[in-house]
């Protein structure tokens, strides 16, 4: 019975924690075991993960504005090792990987970082993170206690430790920088490693602490982490966890937002239901620290899209998408969540909750600060029934697989279900020959059968492309069978076997058909038609970009397989002709239960990725290259450039949701009693028209709702003279203003809207 604490006039305080720090003002860092411990100030910290070089620098301000405004306190970044030292001793810090000032943007912005240096990265990241070279220093085993591994490794945490202190970035410094990583979820392949694994944990934590940066270090998945380094939990669900030692918070480095793309395979996505329980059950169970992989994920682009079969897209279904669009609900949902748990701090790090049963599946965690002085956790993780459960004498209704947050033990500001407010590469890493010699009067045909190791390959005979093979994700490696046909005489048999995932190079990258400056070269040949349907093939255009300062996509559905570059900048591998299985796809997955990243997939049949991300930055006006290496054949007349410029918004509040905050008006202490649609448009776009509105009981979700049999008159042209023309807006959901087209049913408001630029 939410319904009945939001009756009268109920005016809450929003205590909004003076955030995040002071610029240039050196502080201390330290932990308890209730949070980190900031200049003395005991916090609970939302973090978002954001790899600078999945972006360009020109983007990096407003990312991080958004994933302010969404309330984070901290940005977590890992460091990208192989592209800060492509050869040995030889460093690069320039553009997208000018990590120097992606931490000073965080730095302006006023928000804190948490630096994970590794610098093994994993991250879906070419090799890991791992330089090339590190390969080939002999006798090396990355990983364990070898000495020429642990020689670079200390060099280049060294190296980095080293140019952040000279930047004055740490905390104590007057820097962002409040944590920092060494290694990456070791814990996960130790026992392969058997003594020197275990050795190698220590060593790794005895060299980061010498490096004396004066902020904590975390290794994430690692148990045995020893004194005073911090082992933290990553996983799409952390309230189980415990650290090592009583004296440690309680941290979660990663949080999946949902989950990366594969070439051939469905887009996997998790419903922001699940993702906000799973935040609110850590809070509620101890947790002081969350951080969201990714906040935003953005672009492997290039060859940094680690293997295999990575996909060109690291989107992650983040709250903040691919093009650095804010993703709703999602964004929105987890912002109001971030602003319920704020409310909540000052208990949340005084000490532990006390946990209360209050009925099967039912739960309550409550933070104490004095015996009448409290916040408390509602949960309901039965995965299918909802509830109503009796707390300190008031009843509460609770929607299965969710957790209503009360920063004063009395009223709901949030609750987890509800709220959605609407709110190659292919590269020739192997090019076998060989000759088949069929003597007069031997059988033609044989069958030809190739065990591959690597990802794909293209089969020729006689220097015909006779069959193109590939594995997935999951199994890279694959068998190709297939009868073919010989001529007499001398006949080859020729695989261009390729990987998805490591760096190597083409050819035509190192003549330099993907610049400009060859643009005109004689190497490229013109003639009438063009070239279409054909294996292992460069392409050249040009083109205007559309006008305005939105980021740019190419449409590659009607290419095969290659890799592509505008201006010389490598936009990454495509693979529009891979299809993802046909089946195993639901659009409106069921948020309740445990979540994995199979559990919600969609675009089932369809290529894992037509769309690749152009930054605006790198098209000028005027004339603008395109280049292409297709490898198994496409049709580059029908590739097109897009930009986004409309924005649809969309939101759905019942009339018992909690009144949540108004998040556009950062100074708006006081919240109003009554639910309300708040619709916000990005920076420099308004409400251009309202597509649905229906109050009553309508049906659907974001982008396909429908009236529902009860449905209130006029409520159409309510909602637009609120919102037309105006950047933000709100709408109260109240019979008052919208009539009652059904006494007695509880009715909710739904409204989608279209942005669209000034
Ligand atoms: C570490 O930093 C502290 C405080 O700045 C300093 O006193 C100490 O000498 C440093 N130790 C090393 C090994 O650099
Ligand atoms: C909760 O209580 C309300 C009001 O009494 C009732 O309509 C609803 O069915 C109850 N829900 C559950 C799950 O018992
Ligand atoms: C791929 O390799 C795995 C492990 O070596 C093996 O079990 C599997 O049979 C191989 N698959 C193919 C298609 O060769
Ligand atoms: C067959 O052709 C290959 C490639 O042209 C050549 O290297 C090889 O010597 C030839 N073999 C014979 C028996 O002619
Ligand atoms: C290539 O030649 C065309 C036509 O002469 C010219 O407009 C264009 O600027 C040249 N491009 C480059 C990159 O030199
Ligand atoms: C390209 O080749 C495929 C398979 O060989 C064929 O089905 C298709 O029709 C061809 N497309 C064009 C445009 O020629
Ligand atoms: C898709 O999910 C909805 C909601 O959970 C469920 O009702 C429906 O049966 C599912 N459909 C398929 C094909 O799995």
């Amino acid at each position: 019975m939410g319904k009945i604490s939001f009756c009268g006039l109920i005016v809450l305080v929003i205590i909004i924690n003076g955030c995040c720090f002071e610029r240039g003002v050196a502080v201390t860092v330290s932990y308890d075991h209730r949070a980190i411990v900031i200049d003395g100030h005991r916090r609970v910290l939302l973090s978002g993960s954001i790899h600078y070089p999945r972006s360009t620098p020109e983007v990096w301000p407003e990312l991080i504005r958004k994933s302010k405004e969404g309330g984070l306190d901290v940005i977590e970044t890992y460091v990208f090792w192989n592209y800060h030292e492509p050869v040995k001793g030889q460093y690069y810090f320039e553009g997208r990987f000018d990590l120097v000032k992606f931490v000073k943007t965080v730095q302006e912005a006023g928000l804190f970082v948490h630096l994970r240096i590794g610098p093994y990265a994993c991250a879906e990241w070419n090799y890991g993170g791992f330089p090339l070279w590190l390969h080939f220093i002999p006798r090396i085993q990355f990983r364990t206690t070898n000495t020429p591994f642990k020689i670079e490794m200390e060099l280049f945490l060294t190296k980095i430790v080293n140019m952040m202190k000279e930047e004055k970035l740490f905390a104590s410094q007057g820097g962002p920088i409040i944590l920092a990583q060494v290694e990456n979820e070791y814990g996960n392949i130790q026992w392969a490693y058997g003594i020197g694994g275990d050795l190698y944990v220590q060593w790794a934590a005895k060299t980061a602490l010498s490096l004396n940066t004066t902020v904590p270090w975390v290794m994430c998945v690692q148990n045995d982490a020893p004194d005073p380094v911090i082992n933290t939990c990553n996983g799409f669900y952390c309230d189980e966890f415990t650290p090592n030692s009583p004296s440690k918070p309680k941290m979660w480095t990663e949080n999946y937002v949902g989950w990366f793309l594969a070439f051939g395979y469905a887009h996997p996505f998790r419903p922001d239901e699940d993702l906000a329980f799973a935040v609110t059950r850590f809070f509620g169970k101890g947790g002081t620290f969350q951080n969201y992989y990714m906040y935003f994920g953005g672009t492997n682009f290039g060859r940094t899209a680690g293997g295999p079969l990575v996909a060109t897209s690291y989107d992650y279904d983040a709250p903040i998408d691919e093009y650095g669009f804010i993703r709703q609900p999602k964004w929105g949902h987890l912002r109001d969540l971030h602003r319920a748990i704020k409310q909540c701090e000052r208990y949340l790090v005084s000490s532990d909750p006390i946990f209360k049963k209050l009925g099967v599946n039912l739960e309550a965690h409550i933070y104490y600060k004095s015996p009448n002085n409290c916040a408390a956790f509602l949960s309901n993780v039965d995965k299918l029934l909802d509830a109503n459960v009796t707390f300190n004498g008031r009843t509460y209704n609770l929607p299965a697989w969710s957790v209503s947050i009360l920063p004063d033990c009395k009223n709901v500001v949030y609750n987890t279900a509800k709220g959605w407010s609407l709110v190659s590469n292919f590269e020739e890493v192997v090019k076998c020959q060989y000759s088949v010699i069929v003597k007069p009067g031997e059988r033609k045909e044989v069958f030809l059968s190739v065990e591959s190791l690597g990802h794909a390959a293209l089969i020729f005979v006689n220097n015909k492309v006779v069959g193109f093979s590939y594995g997935n994700h999951d199994n890279a490696n694959f068998t190709f069978n297939k009868k073919i046909k010989l001529k007499q005489g001398n006949n080859s048999v020729a695989l261009l076997s390729m990987m998805i995932g490591l760096q190597v190079g083409l050819e035509g990258e190192y003549l330099g058909l993907d610049k400009s400056s060859l643009a005109n070269s004689s190497l490229w040949t013109s003639g009438m038609d063009l070239p279409i349907n054909e294996t292992l093939i460069w392409y050249k255009t040009s083109f205007i970009a559309p006008e305005g300062n939105g980021p740019l996509s190419l449409n590659l559905a009607s290419m095969g397989k290659g890799q592509v570059w505008v201006n010389g900048q490598s936009i990454g591998r495509y693979w529009s002709a891979y299809l993802a299985p046909s089946t195993g796809c639901n659009n409106s997955c069921d948020y309740r239960g445990s979540y994995d990243a199979s559990k919600c997939l969609k675009n089932c049949g369809q290529p894992a990725q037509i769309l690749y991300h152009v930054p605006r930055s790198w098209v000028h006006s005027g004339e603008n290259l395109l280049v292409l290496h297709e490898e198994i054949g496409g049709d580059p007349s029908k590739i097109s450039v897009l930009t986004r410029t409309d924005q649809e918004i969309c939101s759905l509040v019942s009339e018992s949701d909690p009144p949540a905050v108004d998040s556009w008006k950062p100074n708006s202490e006081v919240m109003s009693a009554i639910p309300e649609v708040r619709l916000s448009c990005e920076q420099g776009r308004h409400v251009s028209s309202i597509n649905f509105a229906s109050f009553g009981t309508p049906t659907g979700q974001c982008g396909k709702l429908s009236h529902g049999l009860c449905y209130a008159q006029n409520v159409l042209q309510i909602v637009q003279e609120a919102c037309i023309g105006r950047e933000h807006c709100s709408v109260p959901v109240s019979t008052t203003l919208l009539g009652d087209p059904c006494p007695g049913v509880l009715k909710s408001l739904a409204v989608e809207a279209l942005c669209t630029p000034q």
